[in-house]
């Protein structure tokens, strides 16, 4: 029976492994800003808006990109969007004032929260800020403050429902596409309606990472504005919100190997390789294996520019493809990355604390964090986290841990999965997980216990480091204190 543990080696970049490979750096920053620490790189995030500006350069139809902040919470990367020439897409009241206190132009700014209130809709009206309506009650609000305003306010229209293979892609949210037709035409028929607000485009954000499903939703998008435009309205752009994947592992065989020692271990054909067993999606019944793997697709051949592209190389039934189409009726083709663009933008490191055994026989690595300070919003984080040792030659002997966190909970399990170590880390060893700044360092971060958020730093350029470290708070930043390297 083979009971080692299957490793998931990711992706990395040299500034993070410059990090890594320098214990004292790590220790000396640790003890500046306290464990965990997430450091960031602008020079990563400034090259994925690179890759995508440079992508729909070979296009004819117009681009607009809008980095999703909610994915990370810092302001510099708001601020870095901007100067790299692409748009913040915002999704709270503090994300979109923030972004203009930073002086980022309204014209470079979208509004897609999920709940919009009346302070928060009048500060995009005054700032005439594009707003994505989700529904009926918003428009009907967003008509009434720009009357008080005396303001007209831009709008493009959530939709959901669209058709793939005969079934309707359910959503919460949006207008759902049998009726926003309707919608459209009876709530701007009225001249004051028309005059206060300007219907400028469409917005959807799929779940799910199907390119073909994107293709449909957006041919389906294509036809309703073709429809639209007998009746003279001019809708100018289609924003598909974000959703497009990265890779974050090194390896195929190892990603599919991994599932199939799941299974395996559901099947209690080895040694479980998470904590109590957790299937992470799949289920054991009757000696058979049910359900589907409930994490991110950490491994994919297709991340970024290569996912949007097959996108817009799906054909309708006429046989014209989605590029095609933007090309022939001028729509501007919108985008709301957040994840992609923060791909190899962050890490997240932590101090050792505590080495125990369980009941079980488990080993223990207690570390300086919480559960909410590395969150993904799937099952689980399926990437090996990398631990650099203060003495890395003594004591050799291969290990397998969990890390555990500082909640008070059973469950503050950092990652469910087991991990192979070459040795058992030492008390003030440093844990990084790496790729986390796309949500998992943010998203979920509470302060139970009257903890601390973790601090951000970021690193200009990290790999001439160590000595220089200036200080720079930002009182606006939301409690996320952002100190440059
Ligand atoms: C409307 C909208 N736009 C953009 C995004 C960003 O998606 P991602 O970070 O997966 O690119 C989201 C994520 O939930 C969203 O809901």
């Amino acid at each position: 029976m083979k009971n080692n543990i299957p490793l998931l080696e990711p992706i990395t970049s040299p500034w993070m492994e410059s990090i890594v490979n320098d214990f004292k750096l790590q220790e000396d920053l640790l003890e500046r800003y306290d464990s965990p620490l997430n450091i960031h790189n602008l020079h990563s995030f400034q090259s994925n808006i690179g890759e995508y500006l440079a992508f729909f350069k070979q296009y004819n139809f117009k681009s607009k990109i809008f980095y999703a902040r909610k994915a990370n919470k810092c302001n510099t990367l708001a601020t870095v969007a901007f100067e790299s020439g692409i748009g913040v897409d915002t999704a709270s009241f503090a994300e979109l004032k923030q972004c203009l206190d930073l002086n980022i132009k309204p014209e470079n700014l979208v509004l897609t929260a999920a709940i919009k209130n009346t302070k928060l809709l009048r500060l995009a009206i005054r700032h005439e800020v594009l707003i994505i309506i989700d529904n009926e009650d918003e428009a009907k609000l967003i008509y009434k403050l720009c009357l008080e305003e005396d303001k007209q306010a831009m709008v493009g229209i959530r939709i959901s429902g669209f058709e793939f293979q005969n079934k309707k892609l359910k959503s919460r949210f949006g207008v759902d596409m049998e009726s926003v037709g309707g919608f459209i035409l009876q709530f701007f028929d009225d001249e004051s309606v028309r005059k206060s607000i300007r219907f400028t485009g469409f917005h959807f954000h799929l779940d799910g990472y199907n390119p073909q499903q994107r293709g449909a939703a957006l041919h389906q998008t294509l036809d309703l504005i073709k429809t639209l435009r007998t009746y003279n309205f001019d809708p100018r752009f289609i924003d598909i919100g974000g959703g497009i994947l990265i890779n974050y592992l090194k390896s195929k065989e190892q990603w599919n190997n991994f599932q199939d020692e799941l299974k395996n271990a559901l099947l209690h054909e080895r040694d479980p390789i998470t904590y109590q067993n957790n299937g992470l999606g799949f289920i054991e019944r009757d000696k058979k294996i049910e359900g589907q793997l409930a994490t991110y697709p950490y491994y994919n051949e297709t991340p970024k520019a290569s996912f949007i592209k097959s996108i817009l190389e799906v054909n309708n039934r006429e046989k014209i493809s989605v590029w095609e189409r933007l090309e022939k009726m001028d729509i501007e083709l919108r985008l709301e990355p957040g994840r992609s663009l923060l791909d190899q933008v962050g890490i997240t490191m932590a101090k050792v604390a505590h080495r125990k055994q369980d009941a079980e026989g488990n080993i223990l690595v207690g570390l300086e964090m919480n559960m909410t300070q590395m969150t993904s919003s799937s099952a689980d984080f399926l990437l090996d986290p990398m631990v650099t040792y203060s003495n890395p030659d003594e004591n050799k002997k291969e290990v397998e841990v969990y890390f555990t966190g500082a909640y008070c909970l059973e469950r503050d399990f950092i990652l469910k999965r087991k991990i192979a170590l070459p040795k058992l880390p030492e008390i003030g060893d440093v844990v990084t997980f790496v790729n986390t700044g796309g949500y998992m360092m943010h998203f979920f971060e509470t302060e139970a216990h009257l903890f601390e958020l973790s601090q951000n730093i970021f690193g200009l350029n990290i790999s001439e480091h160590t000595e220089a470290i200036n200080f720079f708070k930002d009182e606006n930043n939301l409690k996320v204190k952002q100190v440059y390297l």
